[in-house]
């Protein structure tokens, strides 16, 4: 049995490095846990008046809800975390009881400047606290993405950072499974 995690990226760029720390944590997710890439192109902003959800928000939710837990990927825009990574937790909170986000654990990891998206990632974490998503502490992925540690097309290169991600994808995976005891 595995757990099965969905990831949001909040950078919508092809190259997107913070698309590659989700793409590394994809392939060498541990045993027991099984990573899903949500994709967010289509997901319009949150509008209340939109008569029918559009497709693509239709199938986040269902991703949303197949998920025991959440993977994100947090750019950094102007001290504070991207618009699309936002946006997509804001269509998810509409829905009935918050059911699709309520008690669900977190991993959060990142790539920016020099701060590695720390600053973002602390707002991220004040949102979770009114969503009731259940943040991991511990490791904190802090990724420099122009420091060498990735290629041209967003993949992470760094060892360091490689052993980083495991190792917080082997926290999540014992967070998730104490959360649901
Ligand atoms: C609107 C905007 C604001 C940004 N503000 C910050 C910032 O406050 N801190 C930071 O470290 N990087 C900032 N950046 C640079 C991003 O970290 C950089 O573009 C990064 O590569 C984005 O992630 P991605 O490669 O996943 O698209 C900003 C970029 C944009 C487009």
């Amino acid at each position: 049995m595995s757990i099965n995690v969905l990831a949001i990226c909040g950078s919508l760029r092809a190259k997107s490095a913070n698309r590659g720390l989700l793409r590394y944590a994809q392939a060498n997710a541990p045993e027991g846990m099984k990573i899903h890439l949500a994709d967010l192109l289509d997901v319009p902003f949150y509008n209340a008046d939109l008569a029918e959800k559009p497709a693509a928000v239709e199938q986040l939710l269902k991703q949303l809800g197949e998920a025991d837990a959440l993977l994100l990927a947090c750019p950094e825009y102007n001290y504070s975390l991207a618009p699309a990574l936002k946006n997509a937790l804001d269509w998810a909170s509409r829905e009935p009881d918050n059911h699709l986000l309520s008690g669900k654990p977190a991993a959060i990891m990142g790539a920016g400047g020099g701060m590695g998206t720390s600053r973002a990632q602390y707002h991220l974490r004040q949102v979770c606290v009114f969503l009731n998503l259940h943040p991991l502490n511990q490791p904190e992925v802090f990724a420099n993405a122009f420091a060498g540690s990735f290629d041209t097309d967003g993949n992470v290169i760094d060892e360091k950072i490689h052993g980083l991600i495991r190792k917080q994808l082997d926290a999540l995976l014992k967070w998730q499974q104490q959360l649901s005891r």
